[in-house]
């Protein structure tokens, strides 16, 4: 069962995981994955809170926890697997990158919201660029065990920034018309994609949401029975959505914000969205726990005037 409300999902907890794997997947991301704790009844769309491990050599490392989307879960013989893939920005993440196998990490989760999964809708088309790749392999996975026709529609800058593996066989459109098994992480579960690439090395040559439009011109598929879900900077959501929105396409898109908590005290993670019942037309919501994953049609995007009110 999706989790629809703050009361139907599974309560997030504290506990040590352990490094099983920390591998590079391209020049600037990398896939850990953590075993260890207990995150059964999370669903694709949330994500946890990692820190440094409380004993161990991690000891005395002082820094707020960071929140990563979980890309993928796993039943063990004890408990569970889970996957994060993440890119190298900062302080957090480069002690992430120098992990080894056995090393701990501190997690809190499952945290947030999740993509709903509409039973009513055949078709569901992934949108991911850049870092909003990790939440769509594993929506990949629930739409495909859900029976959808699912699509993923993955960018990059450029072909050595896809944290994805390209079979090099594989034929890719060039002009986003069609979708193939090259990645092996989404044909695992048998999910085509569409790759593009913002410098035409690889795939279609522009961003995720020019190929969303070039596919979606040729797929002959009605707006009412899609729904479209994205991941990845805020102008390519942006852009997502305003298309979805312009052909009433059901539309969903996973935020980001900073986020110091995780969990709603500290109010350090609003997100804009249009509310007609507030005096101005809008108000704030916390992307920790009314999101990661909002109604596109609902988000006030930066720059955009909201209920006449700019943000
Ligand atoms: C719900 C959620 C899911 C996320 N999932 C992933 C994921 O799967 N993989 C991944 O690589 N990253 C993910 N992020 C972003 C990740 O939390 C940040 O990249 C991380 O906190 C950076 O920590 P740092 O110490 O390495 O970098 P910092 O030194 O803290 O920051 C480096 C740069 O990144 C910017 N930045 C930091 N955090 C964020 C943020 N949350 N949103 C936007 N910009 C930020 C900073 O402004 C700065 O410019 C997610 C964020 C959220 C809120
Ligand atoms: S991160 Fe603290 S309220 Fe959202």
């Amino acid at each position: 069962m999706i989790p629809s409300t703050v009361a139907d999902r599974v309560s997030p907890h504290l506990f040590e995981a352990r490094v099983v794997r920390n591998d590079a997947l391209c020049r600037e991301h990398f896939r850990m994955v953590l075993g260890g704790g207990d995150l059964a009844g999370a669903v694709a769309g949330q994500f946890v809170h990692l820190g440094p491990s409380r004993a161990g050599a991690d000891d005395g490392l002082a820094m707020l926890r960071r929140a990563f989307s979980i890309a993928g879960l796993r039943s063990t013989s004890d408990s569970c697997e889970f996957d994060v893939v993440y890119r190298v920005v900062g302080r957090a993440t480069a002690w992430m990158a120098s992990l080894q196998n056995g090393d701990g990490v501190s997690v809190i989760g499952p945290l947030g919201n999740a993509f709903p999964i509409r039973t009513a809708k055949r078709h569901a088309w992934l949108v991911g660029g850049g870092v909003g790749l990790p939440p769509m392999l594993w929506l990949a996975d629930a739409l495909a065990a859900a029976g959808r026709n699912a699509v993923g529609l993955i960018g990059a800058r450029s072909s050595d920034l896809l944290a994805i593996t390209i079979d090099g066989d594989a034929s890719l459109s060039p002009d986003a018309t069609s979708a193939s098994r090259a990645a092996k992480e989404f044909s695992a579960c048998g999910v085509p994609v569409v790759i593009s690439t913002d410098d035409g090395s690889l795939g279609y040559h522009g961003h995720a949401a020019g190929a969303l439009s070039a596919y979606y011109g040729r797929a002959g598929v009605a707006p009412d029975d899609l729904v479209v879900y994205s991941c990845g900077p805020e102008p390519l959501m942006k852009a997502v959505a305003s298309f979805c929105m312009a052909r009433s396409i059901e539309c969903h898109v996973c935020m980001e914000r900073s986020m110091a908590c995780g969990m709603g005290t500290c109010q350090s993670c609003v997100v804009g969205v249009r509310d007609e019942l507030a005096t101005d037309g809008w108000r704030y919501e916390l992307c920790c726990t009314h999101g990661p994953v909002f109604d596109a049609t609902r988000v006030i995007w930066s720059g955009d005037p909201a209920g006449g009110v700019q943000q």
